[in-house]
């Protein structure tokens, strides 16, 4: 399969047809049990939280998009962070990016830290900044680049390079990006991590998660969590994330052309006070974009002044739906103080430079001229 082009992959890899029956699609295998064929033997399944049919194409699609070795599926992106997260011991010591999802940000600070584990958060686009808190028990660097909601970018090679002198693993949050725009596994990574729920998915109707290992000790380290703590994906959703793939590099293609076209008619509005989006030369870190990006993606930030200007701004939105949330078919803007990083306290917003008067936008793949036309209405009411 490896041979084979991207778009053929996404169609194709890990989706042959069911060796039984000759069904063109993945057959959804709702058996939570498999009959053993005698003691200590079975046809390649026992217990659907071990391993399930549907699972196994699903992850085996996977890990041929990002590169990888094999990878994993769970409940949520936040379940698998918590798998990616869980093999640490007390006395580790993990760097995270600073401007992290909310949600992870909440789940390292407010849960993981009771481990013993000790988190450091470390603007590592500042790669002399990451050469400091490196020490002797650091195991993980977590990335996350574009950063949500500021759209900072990580040189993935860069930390990666240093990371790995210093004895510690990289994992790469993919998910802004998806495995069509964006390879960290190529730039060096050990893990890539997505949130299936965004654009793998992409139809805003399932949640998911995945981590995709590049070694085969990370790989048994990750199914022994999968199986251990028991997050995993249900076959039904499975099926969801795997028809989504399918079209996933037609998607990207025109969330790509749709986020462009949106940002260069925001990068001129008046009532648009700033905007974070790679794609614009005018980024502080449009260079590395291009070079470690295959495109700038449909995720973009803008600083309207205020949470009123905000609050006039969604309520203007007629086609674009104010829901948190991103890389579904349909565009989305969100109010980020309020949504992906509520769980942050307000110092730690202002910190960061999450102000109040930040929106953040998911375009969708409709018209773009529709999409502008919807922009440049609810500006209006700003
Ligand atoms: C970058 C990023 N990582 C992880 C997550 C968590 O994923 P989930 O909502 O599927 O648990 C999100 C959710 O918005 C996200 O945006």
């Amino acid at each position: 399969m490896s041979d084979y082009k991207y778009s053929t992959l996404a169609v194709h890899a890990g989706q042959y047809p069911d060796p039984q029956t000759g069904a063109v699609n993945v057959p959804i295998y709702l058996s939570s049990t498999f009959e053993l064929t005698g003691i200590g033997t079975d046809k390649g399944w026992d217990y659907s939280r071990a391993g399930n049919p549907t699972r196994d194409r699903l992850e085996e699609a996977l890990a041929a998009l990002e590169g990888g070795k094999t990878a994993h599926v769970f409940g949520s992106g936040m379940a698998a962070i918590t798998a990616l997260v869980a093999p640490l011991h007390a006395g580790d010591h993990m760097i995270c990016s600073h401007n992290v999802y909310g949600g992870t940000a909440r789940l390292l600070d407010q849960v993981i830290c009771h481990y013993g584990i000790e988190i450091q958060y470390v603007d590592l686009a500042n790669l002399e900044a990451l050469k400091t808190a490196l020490r002797s028990n650091t195991r993980l660097v977590h990335v996350e680049t574009p950063t949500n909601p500021l759209m900072q970018l990580t040189d993935i090679a860069a930390v990666c390079e240093i990371a790995h002198a210093a004895g510690a693993e990289v994992s790469v949050d993919n998910t802004f990006m998806s495995p069509v725009l964006q390879s960290p596994i190529a730039l060096g990574a050990d893990i890539v991590m997505h949130s299936t729920t965004k654009f793998l998915n992409g139809h805003s109707d399932g949640l998911g998660g995945v981590l995709v290992a590049t070694t085969q000790a990370q790989a048994e380290r990750i199914h022994l969590i999968q199986k251990a703590m028991g997050g995993i994906l249900s076959p039904f959703e499975c099926f969801l994330v795997l028809r989504g793939i399918k079209t996933l590099p037609l998607r990207m293609k025109q969330h790509e052309e749709n986020g462009r076209a949106c940002a260069e008619f925001l990068s001129t509005h008046p009532k648009v006070q700033k905007i974070f989006y790679p794609g614009l030369e005018s980024h502080p870190q449009h260079d590395i974009a291009v070079k470690q990006q295959k495109g700038f993606g449909s995720m973009m930030t803008l600083e309207l002044g205020t949470q009123e200007a905000v609050g006039r701004f969604l309520a203007g939105l007629k086609l674009i739906l104010n829901a948190e949330s991103l890389g579904g078919v349909e565009s989305l803007a969100s109010h980020s103080a309020t949504t992906t990083h509520a769980a942050l306290s307000e110092e730690r917003r202002r910190e960061l430079g999450i102000t109040p008067g930040l929106v953040r936008l998911s375009i969708g793949i409709e018209d773009k001229e529709d999409l502008i036309a919807d922009l440049e209405t609810a500006l209006a009411a700003v």
